[in-house]
Protein backbone atom coordinates (compact mmCIF):
# COMPACT_ATOMS: atom_id res chain seq x y z
CA UNK A 1 0.00 0.00 0.00
CA UNK A 2 0.94 3.64 -1.06
CA UNK A 3 0.83 7.32 0.78
CA UNK A 4 -1.77 7.07 -2.23
CA UNK A 5 -3.94 4.46 -0.84
CA UNK A 6 -7.32 5.03 0.53
CA UNK A 7 -10.52 2.55 1.13
CA UNK A 8 -13.91 2.69 -0.14
CA UNK A 9 -16.91 0.75 0.79
CA UNK A 10 -20.63 0.98 0.58
CA UNK A 11 -24.06 -0.94 0.73
CA UNK A 12 -26.77 -1.11 -1.89
CA UNK A 13 -27.59 2.30 -2.11
CA UNK A 14 -24.28 3.91 -2.48
CA UNK A 15 -23.08 1.03 -4.82
CA UNK A 16 -23.51 3.49 -8.22
CA UNK A 17 -22.00 6.34 -6.59
CA UNK A 18 -18.89 4.18 -4.68
CA UNK A 19 -18.48 2.38 -8.41
CA UNK A 20 -17.85 6.48 -9.99
CA UNK A 21 -15.94 7.67 -7.25
CA UNK A 22 -13.75 4.52 -7.89
CA UNK A 23 -13.41 5.14 -11.02
CA UNK A 24 -12.26 9.10 -10.96
CA UNK A 25 -10.46 9.25 -7.67
CA UNK A 26 -8.77 6.21 -9.27
CA UNK A 27 -8.08 8.29 -12.96
CA UNK A 28 -6.52 11.26 -10.24
CA UNK A 29 -3.93 9.16 -9.05
CA UNK A 30 -5.36 7.56 -5.77
CA UNK A 31 -5.05 3.68 -4.63
CA UNK A 32 -8.37 2.81 -4.27
CA UNK A 33 -8.78 -0.41 -2.31
CA UNK A 34 -12.78 -1.13 -3.07
CA UNK A 35 -14.29 -3.85 0.36
CA UNK A 36 -17.50 -3.58 -1.88
CA UNK A 37 -20.42 -4.10 -1.86
CA UNK A 38 -20.19 -5.30 -4.90
CA UNK A 39 -24.14 -5.24 -6.32
CA UNK A 40 -26.97 -3.64 -5.79
CA UNK A 41 -28.05 -6.14 -4.22
CA UNK A 42 -29.55 -5.34 -0.40
CA UNK A 43 -26.78 -5.20 2.01
CA UNK A 44 -26.27 -4.30 5.51
CA UNK A 45 -24.67 -1.06 5.48
CA UNK A 46 -23.19 -1.84 9.47
CA UNK A 47 -20.74 -4.74 7.51
CA UNK A 48 -19.40 -2.52 5.30
CA UNK A 49 -18.70 0.21 7.74
CA UNK A 50 -17.28 -2.19 10.55
CA UNK A 51 -14.50 -3.81 7.32
CA UNK A 52 -13.36 -0.53 6.65
CA UNK A 53 -13.11 1.12 9.67
CA UNK A 54 -10.77 -2.24 11.09
CA UNK A 55 -8.51 -1.04 7.43
CA UNK A 56 -8.61 2.39 8.59
CA UNK A 57 -7.36 1.27 11.97
CA UNK A 58 -5.24 -1.08 10.93
CA UNK A 59 -3.50 0.45 8.34
CA UNK A 60 -3.69 4.50 8.70
CA UNK A 61 -5.21 5.46 5.06
CA UNK A 62 -8.46 7.52 4.96
CA UNK A 63 -11.82 5.83 4.12
CA UNK A 64 -14.71 6.79 2.27
CA UNK A 65 -18.25 5.29 3.58
CA UNK A 66 -21.36 5.89 1.35
CA UNK A 67 -25.09 4.66 1.76
CA UNK A 68 -28.45 6.47 0.95
CA UNK A 69 -27.87 9.12 3.68
CA UNK A 70 -24.39 8.93 4.99
CA UNK A 71 -26.32 8.62 8.17
CA UNK A 72 -25.88 5.00 9.29
CA UNK A 73 -22.51 4.32 7.90
CA UNK A 74 -21.50 7.51 10.69
CA UNK A 75 -23.15 6.06 13.23
CA UNK A 76 -22.02 2.53 12.66
CA UNK A 77 -18.04 4.24 12.06
CA UNK A 78 -18.44 5.98 15.30
CA UNK A 79 -18.56 3.31 17.48
CA UNK A 80 -14.95 2.38 17.07
CA UNK A 81 -12.35 3.81 19.08
CA UNK A 82 -10.01 5.46 17.09
CA UNK A 83 -12.31 6.36 13.80
CA UNK A 84 -13.57 9.60 13.60
CA UNK A 85 -16.17 10.03 10.53
CA UNK A 86 -17.81 12.75 8.83
CA UNK A 87 -20.83 12.36 7.28
CA UNK A 88 -20.45 15.78 4.90
CA UNK A 89 -22.99 17.35 2.04
CA UNK A 90 -21.19 20.80 1.23
CA UNK A 91 -17.26 21.08 0.61
CA UNK A 92 -16.55 23.40 3.71
CA UNK A 93 -17.72 20.46 5.49
CA UNK A 94 -15.67 17.91 3.96
CA UNK A 95 -12.42 20.11 4.44
CA UNK A 96 -13.02 21.22 7.55
CA UNK A 97 -13.87 17.78 8.95
CA UNK A 98 -9.65 17.42 8.24
CA UNK A 99 -8.59 20.72 9.21
CA UNK A 100 -10.07 20.85 12.76
CA UNK A 101 -11.53 17.55 13.51
CA UNK A 102 -8.79 14.99 11.83
CA UNK A 103 -11.41 12.93 10.45
CA UNK A 104 -10.18 9.58 9.20
CA UNK A 105 -13.24 8.52 7.26
CA UNK A 106 -15.46 10.50 4.87
CA UNK A 107 -19.41 9.71 4.66
CA UNK A 108 -21.48 10.43 1.94
CA UNK A 109 -25.66 10.03 0.80
CA UNK A 110 -25.54 8.40 -2.28
CA UNK A 111 -28.88 9.29 -2.75
CA UNK A 112 -28.27 13.12 -1.92
CA UNK A 113 -25.06 13.94 -2.86
CA UNK A 114 -24.68 14.34 -7.07
CA UNK A 115 -21.07 12.70 -8.29
CA UNK A 116 -19.69 15.62 -8.95
CA UNK A 117 -19.95 17.35 -5.54
CA UNK A 118 -19.03 13.84 -4.11
CA UNK A 119 -15.87 13.62 -5.83
CA UNK A 120 -15.23 17.42 -5.01
CA UNK A 121 -15.46 16.83 -1.56
CA UNK A 122 -13.47 13.18 -1.89
CA UNK A 123 -10.51 15.24 -3.17
CA UNK A 124 -10.61 18.09 -0.13
CA UNK A 125 -11.03 15.42 2.56
CA UNK A 126 -8.43 13.42 0.98
CA UNK A 127 -5.53 16.34 0.40
CA UNK A 128 -6.29 18.49 3.55
CA UNK A 129 -3.82 18.34 6.39
CA UNK A 130 -5.31 18.13 9.73
CA UNK A 131 -4.44 22.06 11.21
CA UNK A 132 -3.03 20.99 15.17
CA UNK A 133 -2.35 23.20 17.26
CA UNK A 134 -5.34 24.32 19.58
CA UNK A 135 -7.44 21.50 17.55
CA UNK A 136 -5.49 19.02 19.18
CA UNK A 137 -6.84 18.78 22.93
CA UNK A 138 -10.35 19.29 21.37
CA UNK A 139 -9.76 15.67 19.28
CA UNK A 140 -8.52 14.50 22.18
CA UNK A 141 -11.71 15.25 24.12
CA UNK A 142 -14.27 12.93 21.60
CA UNK A 143 -12.71 9.69 22.85
CA UNK A 144 -14.22 9.08 26.55
C1 LIG B 1 -30.88 1.67 2.68
O1 LIG B 1 -32.19 1.65 2.21
C2 LIG B 1 -30.66 2.87 3.60
O2 LIG B 1 -31.38 2.72 4.77
C3 LIG B 1 -29.18 3.04 3.88
O3 LIG B 1 -28.50 3.15 2.69
C4 LIG B 1 -28.76 4.25 4.69
O4 LIG B 1 -29.31 5.44 4.18
C5 LIG B 1 -28.85 4.15 6.14
O5 LIG B 1 -28.46 5.05 6.89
Amino acid sequence: MSDKTIFIASDHAGYQLKQRLCRELKERGWEVEDLGTHSEESCAYPDFAHKLCAEVLENGHKGILICGTGTGMCMAANRHPGIRAALCTHEFQAKIARAHNDANVLCLAGRVTSPPLALVMCELFLEQEFEGGRHIRRVELIEI
